[in-house]
Formats: structure tokens, sequence, C-alpha cells
């Protein structure tokens, strides 16, 4: 039986507790992957597995207040603001998550929901947002199922079905319900991974990992030509695809061990490559086309150099776009700061100083 069904199984056998109404809050943060996802099979299942660590800094804080509806209906009803304003765009494809998310949320259609969200981080900074809020609406939904159904007391089976259910509305926000880092993907590399949704990865991770920070140098905020998903789509038909998956699948396994054991030199050395991996992919793409920018290759050029001069371990990451993130251990964090600083104000718009993190928060 698919995770799926056993879900919607699990759920329809549990009987529901009348609540009139109630309110649920979360803070979730966004993450940043070491070994990226990219290419989806079907319903969201990831092509590789990928790795990601999870951020402080940047987070939304979601809340949802929901009240009984009188009588039977077949969808959700909900109201969406955002920063304090309605977002008929955003409204829409949360609709269309919730109505696909309806038979593993029964709830869902006896209830009214008001939802309400705040980024920490500036919208459109280029700082992917739909790990942070979907992750963080996926953490509410479970904790209004718990609170009906007094069912998810487990706290691997509360993780699990969260990320599950994150994971349909944004792949890379089933990795954010975890501390500091976490795994989404089947592989024989680690027991208990799965393509459903990511586990964390705290138990394992290596000392020299818990203070890294990373500071993401915002060099552009315009909104990106193309889509993750398109992005995503162009994988199934890519002329690299088969090689990608394997390059990923021997990226994660070893990143894994560099996470293990705290070498450094191999951590940086695996991330580098997959960034400029992902953006060869979108540069080999049928229609080819880049995030990346020239300010983007400047920066790697710099931060090689400054590398190579002071041999201090830093090292760079791209997500889909041209924005740098710029990964290094707090004992070197006034080196960084200070080269960072120096940097030609004309290329950064804005630096932004996160970390890894303890992961969600409850906030009620
Ligand atoms: C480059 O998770 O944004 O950030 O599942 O379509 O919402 P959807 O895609 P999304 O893709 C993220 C791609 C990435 C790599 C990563 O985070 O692993």
């Amino acid at each position: 039986m698919s995770q799926r069904d056993t879900y919607i199984q699990r759920i329809r056998r549990l009987p529901i507790t009348h609540m009139d109404q109630g309110e649920v809050r979360w803070q979730s943060p966004s993450n940043i992957a070491l070994v990226k996802y990219w290419g989806k099979l079907g319903d969201q299942i990831p092509m590789n597995p990928s790795l990601s660590f999870t951020l402080q800094q940047c987070h939304t804080d979601t809340i949802i207040r929901f009240t009984h509806r009188a009588g039977v209906y077949t969808s959700p009803e909900i109201s969406f603001r955002f920063e304090g304003s309605l977002r008929p765009s955003f409204e829409k494809r949360m609709t269309t998550y919730l109505q696909s998310i309806q038979d593993l949320c029964p709830f869902l259609t006896h209830y009214k929901l008001e939802i309400e969200s705040v980024n920490s981080f500036p919208f459109g900074a280029g700082i992917a947002s739909s790990a942070s809020a979907y992750s963080a609406l996926a953490l509410c939904l479970t904790s209004i199922e718990d609170l009906l159904y007094q069912d998810l007391e487990d706290d691997d089976l509360y993780r699990s079905k969260t990320s599950f259910l994150a994971r349909l509305g944004s792949g890379s926000a089933c990795r954010s319900i975890y501390a500091e880092a976490a795994w989404w993907g089947s592989s024989e590399d680690l027991a208990g991974s799965s393509d459903d949704y990511a586990i964390g990865l705290s138990d394992v991770l290596h000392d020299a990992y818990l203070d890294m920070h990373d500071a993401i140098v915002i060099v552009s905020s315009d909104e990106k030509s193309v889509s993750s998903s398109r992005g995503h789509e162009l994988m199934s038909a890519h002329p690299y695809r088969e090689n990608r998956v394997r390059q990923a699948t021997t990226h994660a396994r070893h990143m894994l061990s560099a996470l293990q054991t705290g070498d450094l030199d191999a951590f940086g050395s695996i991330l580098e490559r997959e960034a400029l991996a992902i953006h060869g992919l979108m540069i080999s793409s049928y229609p080819g086309y880049f995030l990346l920018n020239g300010q983007t290759i400047t920066l790697i050029d710099s931060l090689r150099a400054f590398r190579e001069d002071t041999k201090v371990p830093v090292y760079f990451t791209l997500d889909a776009g041209p924005n740098l993130h710029i990964l290094y251990p707090s004992s070197v964090a006034s080196e960084v700061s200070e080269w960072l600083e120096n940097l030609d104000p004309q290329m950064v718009d804005e630096i932004i100083y996160d970390r890894v993190g303890p992961g969600p928060i409850q906030l009620i």
C-alpha cells in the first residue's frame, strides 16, 4: 500500500472530537540544499536524494484559526492573508493544495480556515519561500489533526506525516521540518530514508556543522525568468538526466559521510560541485536558460581567491537563482564578515546572515 493510502486509511478509522473553533501557530524555517532536488516524477517524488541544512533567521510564521462549518461540504473554505494583505494568487495555490490533500486531512471540509502568514525575510529577495511557507502550513495542519483526533503524540509519526504533507505543497519544504539537517529521498545509503518524506540527520551530524553560518548574498531580487517548477519539468527530457541522477546519488552519499565525519574540505568540494551542476543542467536544458548572472560568477571567483589566499574554510552554494549562500563555521566568522563587508557594494543588494538552526517552533 502506498504511504498516502496508509495515512488515509489510518485517519478514516479514527473518531473525530468536535471543536467549535481553535487556533494553531507555527514558525518554520527555510532550508538550504547541500545536494539539490532537481527533477521530479509523478506526485512530487524526487528523481534523486537531496539533503539540506535547516536555517534559523529566514522563516515563515503561520497562524490558522479554524471554525466549525454547520452542514456538509465537499471542498475547503479558506481565507488567506500574507503580511496583512489578501493575496489572491497565493490563496489560489493554497486552495488547490488543500483540495489535493483533503483525503489526508478530512477535517479540511468540516472547518473554515483563516490563515495568516508573515515572513521574516523580504518577500521576493530571492530566498526560497515555498520551503518555509509550506512547512509552516503543514505543521499547522498536523497540529489541527492532533487536536481533533489526538493521534500524533508519537514525534516520529508527527514529523513524517507533516513532512509528507509539506512535500505535496513544495518538495523542498519537506526537509524544513527537522532541526539542523535533513535528507529526502529513498536511498540504500541511509536507513529509514524515503521518497515520501524527509528524515532528520541531527543524530548523525558532526558537531563541526552545528554552528555553520550561511550568509545569503542577494545580488538580485528580480523575479526568476524560469520557475523552479518549470526547471523540474525540463529535467524529464533532459539529455543528462540519467547521469544527473547518478551524480546526485553519489554526491548525497559523499555529503552524508562528510556530515558524519566533520570533513569540511570534502563538504565544501561537494557543495560547490552540486551548485554548479544544477546551474549546468539549467544551461543545458532545452530550452536552456541562465538563473545565475555575471555578478554571481564574479563573486564565486572572489570567494575562491579569498579561500586560496587565507585557507579559510568558506564555500558557496546556489539555489535556483543568482544569489550566493556562503557557508562557513563560527571559528572563521570574523574573517568572512570582513571579506563580505568589503565586497563591491555595486554587486550586492543585501546580505542576510543566517545559520543552521533548531527547526520549527510551535507558537500556539
Ligand atoms: C533548487 O521545492 O521549490 O531549491 O517541489 O516544485 O515546489 P517544487 O520545487 P522546489 O524546488 C527546489 C529546488 C532547489 C533545490 C532544493 O531545495 O533541493
